[in-house]
């Protein structure tokens, strides 16, 4: 997606060869016009797909799951990242290792709202180690639901969390996808107009 390719030459900050800084328009202020953009671009690509529902996991992914629910006319759910106190129902959970926190925190989601009946699309900010993607894929799959696939906005290519998603089946689509990183200059894959 250029437009979002763009942003990200103008406005990203290349912290190290692996770490891609945001926060002016995605992980901490949010370019709304780009957002709903975005939400436009995975319903083009997923269009075919009788989605039911998106689901994305707190916090930066929630802008991209409501503006792509937007796009499907469906509602969007958000995984939690610990069990709060008011969570009172049956939840499903799965264990996620964060590798920047060095820490393990569970993803939940009320089991009122995902059901064998739903077809699924994930949709996050970064595609990292995936390790918070496959948390939610394995929720999907506790819920006995159908998982369409997985879209993200940023995927860092150098990282494994695409071929570990692909190794369990999962279809990955990413609207900018970073292939190498250093200050001052970012690379996306050539001839990509996702
Ligand atoms: P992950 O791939 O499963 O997300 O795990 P990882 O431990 O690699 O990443 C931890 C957090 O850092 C995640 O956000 C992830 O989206 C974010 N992240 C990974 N690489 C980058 C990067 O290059 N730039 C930026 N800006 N973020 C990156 P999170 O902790 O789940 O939190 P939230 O931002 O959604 O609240
Ligand atoms: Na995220
Ligand atoms: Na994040």
């Amino acid at each position: 997606m250029k437009r979002l390719e763009e942003k990200i030459r103008q406005e990203g900050k290349i912290l190290s060869d692996t770490v891609l800084k945001v926060d002016s328009f995605l992980n901490h202020q949010v370019d709304t016009a780009l957002a709903l953009e975005i939400g436009k671009q995975f319903h083009r690509i997923f269009a075919e797909q009788r989605i039911t529902k998106v689901l994305t996991i707190e916090a930066s992914g929630i802008q991209f799951a409501m503006a792509t629910a937007m796009a499907f006319e469906v509602p969007f759910i958000y995984a939690k990242k610990k069990k709060a106190v008011t969570l009172q129902e049956k939840v499903y959970t799965a264990p996620v290792h964060s590798f920047t926190k060095q820490e393990t925190y569970q993803v939940c989601v009320s089991q009122a709202y995902i059901g064998a009946n739903d077809r699924i699309l994930i949709v996050d900010d970064f595609l990292a180690t995936g390790a918070a993607l496959i948390g939610l894929v394995d929720i999907v799959k506790e819920a006995g639901a159908e998982l369409v696939g997985v879209g993200c906005v940023i995927e860092k290519c150098f990282q494994e969390g695409r071929s570990l998603l692909e190794q369990k089946g999962v279809t990955v689509h990413s609207l900018a996808k970073i292939t190498a990183m250093s200050p001052g200059e970012v690379q996306f894959m050539p001839g990509d107009d996702e």
